[in-house]
């Protein structure tokens, strides 16, 4: 038998939250029954269930994995010495913040070791909330990780992923995302020798698509282009390190064989993958623009209608049309908690000071918007169909209010001065102003 076997010509399946199905031998996944008593080829059949059994259907996430040994398989776990770094909570902060990117590490770093905790607005054992990240690694993982206190959204910045999974291998690379289900597990190698980006850790319901309302059935994130890998697996023997994030801490033990030998597998709790660019971007074509929320790419619902325990939403390249109109995002105060983050570009509400791999978080009523500079280019610029190109800037957006790390108030990459983009901003109020 070979040792890395991949049956499907196909090295993707499309889809979200669909049913998918994979295997890697003819035969391995069995039809009709989820856990026969002898499945094809002496398999284990497993289930991973990523919500509860009870869930409503269309909100369920499980998938049934037929693998070489069950994941029972391994010895106990004990906590490991070197913990994610930043980990620590301080207090609320209504200050808008803002961080220059992290360096590159210089000593051997490998992705698990390269998270620095940013910002949380929940501990990890709740059944709510995010946890934000941003990560920067030199090296490949030797280990295999997963995380048991939410699911992963991955933003790559900088550097090409090849994220080997228990379901197959998902490639990534910046303007790409991937969502990493909770509990599967994964191992991160590096293509271009480094990487860095950000990751989003969603302790609550499940990343979705949101509901369109009127635009229909077609726009934002369409579900065809999410991409499933197909069944990969390994018959390996030997050490492997197998760690786990459970309730904000890391254990790790020592399995005897690969875990990547899942054969065959079905359900729609999966990796999955999505191209930025593909993003079919919506906005006004008479006048004004609409909330940033016709940029949302995936919602997790909140307890309150409407009020997300996050949105992911990106600004992608796009023309602006709208006549009469103030560009730039507005100025604005509001109830969500935002923390942005940028892939390439310029983010056309700051001028300077926002730049790849750096960060902001603007707190719930916290006044913010274009900066002084983007703010006098904007109010006397002759409107013209303008093309937004060569950037993606995204928020991760929460209703609970994010509290900032003690790392992250305190390293060399917060910019102290954030406060003076918006700095002498002049009153051109003109009392005797009338319409002509
Ligand atoms: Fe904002």
């Amino acid at each position: 038998m070979p040792q890395d076997f991949t049956a499907s010509p196909l090295r993707y399946q499309s889809g979200f939250a669909n049913q998918f199905a994979s295997e890697a031998l003819p035969g391995a996944l069995p039809s009709g029954q989820n856990s026969p008593q002898r499945a094809p080829y002496g398999l284990y059949a497993e289930q991973l269930s990523g919500t509860a059994f009870t869930m409503p259907r269309h909100e369920a996430r499980r998938t049934w994995l037929y693998r070489i040994r069950p994941s029972a398989l391994h010895p106990g776990f004990v906590p490991l010495h070197r913990q994610l770094q930043g980990v620590g909570l301080g207090p609320g902060n209504p200050n808008r913040l803002r961080w220059n990117p992290l360096p590159m590490p210089e000593a051997p770093t490998d992705f698990i070791d390269g998270w620095v905790a940013m910002a949380a607005n929940a501990d990890a054992d709740q059944p709510g909330g995010v946890s934000l990240y941003h990560y920067a690694a030199n090296q490949s993982m030797q280990r295999v990780f997963y995380d048991a206190d939410g699911e992963l959204l991955l933003v790559p910045q900088a550097g090409r992923l090849r994220i080997v999974t228990e379901l197959g291998v998902l490639e990534v690379e910046p303007l790409q995302i991937a969502l990493l289900p909770r509990g599967l597990k994964f191992r991160v190698e590096l293509l271009d020798g480094e990487a860095r980006g950000y990751l989003a850790e969603n302790h609550g319901a499940p990343l979705r698509l949101p509901d369109l309302g009127p635009i229909g059935s077609n726009g934002l994130a369409n579900p065809r282009d999410f991409q499933a890998p197909v069944a990969h697996f390994e018959d390996r023997q030997g050490a492997v390190a197998l760690v786990q994030k459970f309730h904000g801490q890391l254990w790790g033990c020592q399995l005897q064989h690969s875990p990547f030998d899942v054969v065959a597998w079905h359900g729609s709790h999966v990796p999955l993958r999505y191209d930025l660019r593909c993003f079919n971007t919506l906005g006004s074509i008479s006048f004004d623009h609409p909330d940033p929320s016709i940029f949302t790419v995936l919602t997790s619902p909140g307890s309150v209608p409407g009020q997300a325990n996050m949105d992911f939403v990106i600004f992608p390249p796009r023309w602006l049309v709208a006549e009469k109109t103030f560009r730039p995002p507005w100025f604005h105060r509001n109830l969500m908690n935002e923390y942005m983050g940028l892939i390439q570009g310029v983010y056309d509400a700051k001028a300077e000071g926002f730049v790849p791999g750096g960060a902001s978080l603007h707190s719930c009523m916290s006044a913010h918007g274009p900066d002084r500079e983007t703010c006098a280019r904007a109010i006397a610029a002759e409107l013209q169909p303008q093309k937004v190109d060569q950037t993606m800037a995204f928020m991760f957006e929460t209703h609970q209010v994010l509290r900032p790390t003690r790392f992250a108030m305190q390293c060399a990459q917060r910019q102290a001065d954030y406060d003076a983009c918006w700095a002498g901003l002049p009153s051109t109020f003109d009392p005797d102003w009338s319409p002509s």
